[in-house]
């Protein structure tokens, strides 16, 4: 469970403070998939920065599993994020030079595990996203949907209790981005992780089990 409670978020620019994210309350329970929406520039990205911990509130706090978390040293920062929380953005953002199958072991966090158990598993999450031809390609030849599908199984090589996505379909053709999408609600299935996605996109809004909506940094939720 993901808990975020009386959320602050302001930006400084010169003389100006804006705020970006007003107290705002929201709790992930395990296996939710919920929905944010709002306009451009509402502060939707801002919130799932902050629930990642890519960002520090200005005030308020975060919970993971009862745990508080906003305030943990980097280190332990970089250890949940991956293990606990995995994330999606509008691109793939995968690493170039490395081949897919290697983009996906190198973001396995069990230091212990040997190579070659790795490269299964990672040869496994290809297969299940139906990239297996693809494994050893050029990483920059990849569709842009293919590459979102690699960077979707990315988030999951260690088993993440909860799913943040920014905006995962945004840069992707229709068709494509249904494509990610099923495949983003059959995975939340098959592992039970929870699911927030950040959108703009009323059609997958729609989707969310709990819908919220996220205008002049007031989070609501649709009831
Ligand atoms: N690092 C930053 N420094 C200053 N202002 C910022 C920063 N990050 C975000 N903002 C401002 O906060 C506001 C909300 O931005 P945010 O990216 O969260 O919006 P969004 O809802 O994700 O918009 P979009 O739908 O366009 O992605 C914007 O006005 C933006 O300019
Ligand atoms: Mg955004």
């Amino acid at each position: 469970m993901l808990q975020v409670k009386n959320l602050c978020k302001s930006f400084k620019t010169g003389e100006t403070v804006q705020e970006v994210l007003k107290n705002v309350d929201l709790t992930v329970e395990d296996g939710d998939f919920i929905t944010i929406m709002g306009a451009s520039g509402g502060g939707k990205s801002t919130l799932l920065y902050l629930m990642a911990l890519l960002e520090t509130p200005s005030s308020g706090e975060i919970y993971l599993d009862g745990r508080r978390i906003d305030c943990l040293k980097q280190s332990h920062i970089e250890d949940l994020r991956g293990t606990s929380i995995g994330l999606i953005f509008q691109n793939a953002n995968l690493i170039a030079s490395l081949n897919p199958l290697e983009n996906l072991m190198i973001a396995m966090k069990d230091g212990k595990s040997k190579l070659k158990t790795k490269k299964k598993a990672a040869e496994q999450l290809l297969s299940r996203v139906g990239l297996s031809e693809k494994k050893y390609a050029k990483t920059t030849a990849l569709s842009g949907g293919e590459a979102q599908r690699v960077a979707v199984v990315r988030a999951l090589v260690n088993n993440p209790s909860i799913i943040l996505c920014d905006e995962p379909t945004g840069a992707l053709d229709s068709s494509n981005g249904e494509k990610v999408m099923k495949l983003l609600l059959e995975l939340r299935k098959e592992t039970g992780c929870s699911l927030v996605i950040v959108t703009h996109d009323e059609r997958i809004g729609a989707l969310g089990e709990r819908r919220c909506f996220l205008k002049d940094g007031v989070l609501n939720e649709v009831v």
